[in-house]
């Protein structure tokens, strides 16, 4: 345990087994999507047949909160949400109001594929939304539409990220997934594109996260590769990290045109400075992107627990934490999980 003094008030803030601190905690607002992206929900196995959370299975607005409250007051300073598609829930600004005033809340952010951002963006940035990253695979009409699973289209995208940017939600960030054979061939026109716009694209190493998506380490193209490749037609240099923990390495170009950001959790993993925690839809905590176990809490929840308890066994869960899959898979360590993984589109990126 580690004592912080936010001004006022003393937290007991938990260090899990490895020392890290719990400052982060994603909440996965609802498991469903308007995307089918073959890399994490593919059709083939999310379609009419799947069964979705209903709406009670679901945490509602009141029950994220209070658990946000809880997490606040065991250190956590920064929100995301995600899902699933987060904007699917039509009073997401609803839940960003509350939030945005939560005491300990620094940052408050959005994870969005961005097709149903540009009518409510000023409505999000209003409620206190403060950052949105939006995800963006490529410019290439095809490739996107093979990447969203024919579901969406690249130019409402872009439109949504100049409408976050003149919204005050400037610079946008943007996850672009790199799948070789996929979409590694657009990847350099759509930096061109970004390139002197102040938005920052965010090269992510295809994940073997979840169990559906037919990952194998062929179709990762690894972040070297991308770099040298840029460096080789706008020379970069790296910048150090913003803040403890943040997962993306940063480069700019020299000639000051803007900022990436390279997140390779698979050939330079980052568990060490990990302190995420993610929150299903369905109110399972859960440690690791790369989970096979996670801990309800919407169960004691609705069991009556109050916020001491529920304080109680989030702390437990972060003190017994000592999950690194990431760094035990590159070392080849037989004790990364094999068993079934968390779905990606459960806890959000
Ligand atoms: C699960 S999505 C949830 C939020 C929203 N639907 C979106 O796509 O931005 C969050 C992020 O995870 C990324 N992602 C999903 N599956 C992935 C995988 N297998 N490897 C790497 N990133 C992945 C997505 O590209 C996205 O940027
Ligand atoms: S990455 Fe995001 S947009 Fe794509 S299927 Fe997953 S949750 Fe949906």
């Amino acid at each position: 345990m580690r004592m912080v003094a936010d001004g006022q008030t003393v937290i007991e803030e938990p260090a899990d087994r490895l020392g890290r601190p719990l400052h982060d905690l994603r909440i996965s607002l609802l498991d469903q999507c308007n995307f089918r992206c073959p890399y994490c929900m593919p059709e083939s196995k999310y379609n009419e047949a799947y069964q979705f959370l209903t709406r009670a299975a679901r945490l509602s607005h009141d029950e994220i909160v209070r658990i946000a409250r809880i997490a606040t007051g065991l250190g956590v300073t920064k929100l995301r949400l995600t899902g699933g598609e987060p904007l699917l829930d039509k009073r997401s600004p609803e839940l960003v109001a509350r939030l945005a005033v939560l005491p300990g809340v620094e940052d408050l952010a959005m994870t969005t594929n961005g097709m149903l951002l540009a009518p409510v963006v000023k409505d999000l940035a209003d409620a206190g939304l403060q950052r949105v990253t939006v995800s963006l695979d490529s410019l290439d009409e095809d490739v996107f539409s093979r990447m969203s699973g024919g579901r969406g289209d690249a130019a409402t995208v872009l439109a949504a990220i100049e409408a976050a940017s003149a919204a005050g939600l400037a610079p946008v960030k943007i996850n672009t997934v790199v799948q070789r054979g996929v979409n590694d061939h657009t990847i350099m026109d759509l930096l061109a594109h970004f390139r002197g716009t102040g938005h920052i694209v965010r090269l992510i190493e295809f994940m073997d996260v979840g169990n559906r998506n037919d990952w194998s380490l062929d179709q990762v193209v690894p972040s070297r590769t991308l770099l040298d490749r840029i460096n080789a037609r706008w020379p970069v240099c790296p910048v150090g990290r913003n803040y403890p923990g943040e997962v993306a390495r940063r480069y700019e170009y020299v000639d000051g045109t803007g900022e990436i950001g390279f997140i390779s959790s698979v050939t330079e993993p980052f568990c060490g400075s990990c302190s995420r925690a993610r929150l299903s839809a369905d109110g399972i905590l859960y440690t690791c992107l790369f989970a096979t176990r996670g801990t309800s809490l919407m169960d004691p929840l609705r069991q009556g627990a109050d916020d001491e308890e529920l304080a109680a066994i989030l702390r437990r869960v972060w003190l017994r934490r000592a999950d690194r899959y990431s760094e035990t898979r590159r070392a080849g360590d037989t004790a990364s999980p094999s068993g079934s993984k968390v779905e990606m589109y459960r806890i959000g990126g």
